[in-house]
C-alpha cells in the first residue's frame, strides 16, 4: 500500500524506507535503516525529484502511481547519479516511457554508463542557473559538483520556497512517524547521524560544500527537502549551521577523541588513564576503542571536536590495522585545523607512532604535540608523568 506524505499542497514525500539494510554503500554500518527520499511536485506539470534504491522499488513505484492520481509523469529531474538513488530509474522509464529526464551534461554520461536505454531522446539537458517552467512555477537548477558526486544539482521552487539539496543535509536512519526534522530533538537525536552521515559521505569536500551553501544563502528557503533523513521546515539555521561548520572543518566544541586500538589491553589503559587526565582538565572526551568501533565513528569524532588523540601499538612492524584505517580515514576525509596527540606501544621496534605522525602531520592547520610516548609493552609508573605532560599540551 502506497504511503504518502505531504510537504506542502502540491507538493508530496513519495520515498521509501529500508529498515533492513544493515551496511549503507557497502561500507558504513547502520542500525536503524535508512531512507530514500523522492518528491513529487503536482503543478500543470507533474515533476518527480530523484528516484530510489532498488531495495524499496515496490513502494516507491506504488507511491508514485498514488501521488499521480491518473496523471501522466510530465519530468523526472535526476540531481544524483549514485545507486541509491538512480538503481530505479531504468524500471521508472519502463512504466513511464514518455517522461522527459531533466539532467545536465555529467549526468548524460553517467546515465549511459549505468543504463542501456535511449537518454538522448528523453533529456532536457540544463545548467546553472537554468529554469524549468512547469506551470505556477519555474524550477531553477543550481550545480553542486562534488556533493557529492560531480554531477550533482540542486533543485529550487521559488513558490513554495523549497531547496531540493540532493544528498546535502541527510541522515543516517529511517524515518519514524513524521517525515520532518522538527519531530526529532536536534541535539540528542538527529546530530549523532547526521554528523556520522555528512562527515564521512561528504567529509571531503569541504569546499564544494561551501560553495554550494554560498548558493543557497542567496535563495529564500522554507523547506530543505533531502534525499535521505528529514525535511527541514523550522530552525533551518541549526542545520545550516552545523553544515558551514563542518565544510569549514571547524570543531564543533572543544573536546578530545581519544581513538584507540588495543591488542592485549595495555593501549587501552593507557587511553583510559589519559582521557581521565583530560577530562580533569575540564574538556569534554569521548573514547572510541577502533577494535570494536566503525572508523566512520572515529570520522564523526575528528569533526565533532578540535582534538584528536591517537593510541596504537605496532603489529607486524606497522600501524594496528583497526587504527591504520583510522588514520588514513582522517586524512582521507581532510580532517584539518586540529591538534593531535600520538603514542604507540611496542614489545620491540615500535614503528607505529612515526607512521601515525607521518599521516596526520602533513593536514592542513594541524599540529602534532611534540610531547608523546612509546609504550614498552604496558603503562609504568614513570609514564604517568608524561602522559600529564600530554594531557596538559593537548588541553592546552
Ligand atoms: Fe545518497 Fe551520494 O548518494
Amino acid at each position: 500500500m502506497y504511503d504518502l506524505r505531504k510537504i506542502t499542497d502540491n507538493i508530496t514525500w513519495v520515498g521509501a524506507c529500508d529498515r533492513r539494510i544493515r551496511i549503507f554503500e557497502g561500507t558504513y554500518p547502520i542500525e536503524d535503516g535508512m531512507n530514500y527520499n523522492s518528491y513529487l511536485i503536482a503543478d500543470e506539470k507533474t515533476v518527480l525529484v530523484d528516484t530510489v534504491d532498488k531495495a524499496v522499488a515496490n513502494n516507491f513505484f506504488e507511491n508514485i502511481s498514488a501521488a499521480l492520481n491518473g496523471r501522466s509523469l510530465d519530468y523526472l529531474i535526476v540531481q544524483h547519479m549514485e545507486p541509491d538513488h538512480s538503481a530505479t530509474l531504468g524500471e521508472l522509464v519502463l512504466r513511464y516511457p514518455d517522461t522527459k529526464i531533466v539532467v545536465n551534461q555529467k549526468t548524460m554520461g553517467m546515465i549511459s554508463r549505468f543504463f542501456g536505454f535511449d537518454i538522448e531522446s528523453r533529456a532536457v539537458v540544463v545548467g546553472e542557473g537554468d529554469t524549468l517552467d512547469i506551470g505556477s512555477r519555474k524550477l531553477t537548477f543550481v550545480m553542486a559538483p562534488m556533493v557529492h558526486w560531480p554531477e550533482v544539482m540542486l533543485t529550487y521552487d521559488p513558490v513554495d520556497k523549497v531547496l531540493f539539496s540532493a544528498d546535502a543535509f541527510g541522515n543516517f536512519g529511517a524515518i519514524d512517524g513524521s517525515v520532518f526534522a522538527d519531530s526529532l530533538d536536534f541535539e540528542g537525536e538527529f546530530l549523532p547521524e547526521a554528523r556520522r552521515y555528512y562527515t564521512n559521505i561528504v567529509g571531503k569536500y569541504g569546499a564544494q560544500v561551501q560553495m554550494a551553501l554560498k548558493k543557497a544563502a542567496a535563495l529564500d528557503i522554507k523547506y530543505l527537502c533531502p534525499l535521505h533523513g528529514l525535511v527541514w521546515r523550522k530552525d533551518l539555521d541549526k542545520i545550516l549551521g552545523v553544515y558551514d561548520k563542518w565544510s569549514r572543518y571547524e570543531a564543533e566544541e572543544k573536546g578530545v577523541a581519544v581513538l584507540y586500538g588495543s591488542v592485549y589491553g595495555n593501549s587501552a589503559n593507557c587511553a583510559q588513564i589519559l582521557a581521565g587526565k583530560i577530562s580533569d582538565k575540564g574538556l569534554p572526551v569521548k573514547v572510541l576503542d577502533m577494535n570494536v568501533k566503525h572508523f566512520s565513528h572515529a570520522v564523526a569524532m575528528a569533526f565533532k571536536y578540535d582534538r584528536i588523540v591517537i593510541v596504537t601499538p605496532t603489529v607486524n612492524a606497522e600501524i594496528l590495522v583497526s587504527m591504520d584505517t583510522v588514520v588514513r580515514a582522517l586524512a582521507g576525509h581532510n580532517v584539518q585545523n586540529r591538534k593531535i596527540a600520538v603514542i604507540d606501544n611496542g614489545t620491540w621496534a615500535s614503528v607505529a607512532g612515526k607512521s601515525v605522525r607521518e599521516i596526520l602531520g602533513g593536514l592542513k592547520g594541524t599540529t602534532i604535540i611534540e610531547e608523546g610516548l612509546t609504550i614498552a609493552s604496558s603503562l609504568k609508573e614513570g609514564d604517568l608523568s608524561v602522559l600529564d605532560r600530554i594531557a596538559e599540551e593537548i588541553t592546552a
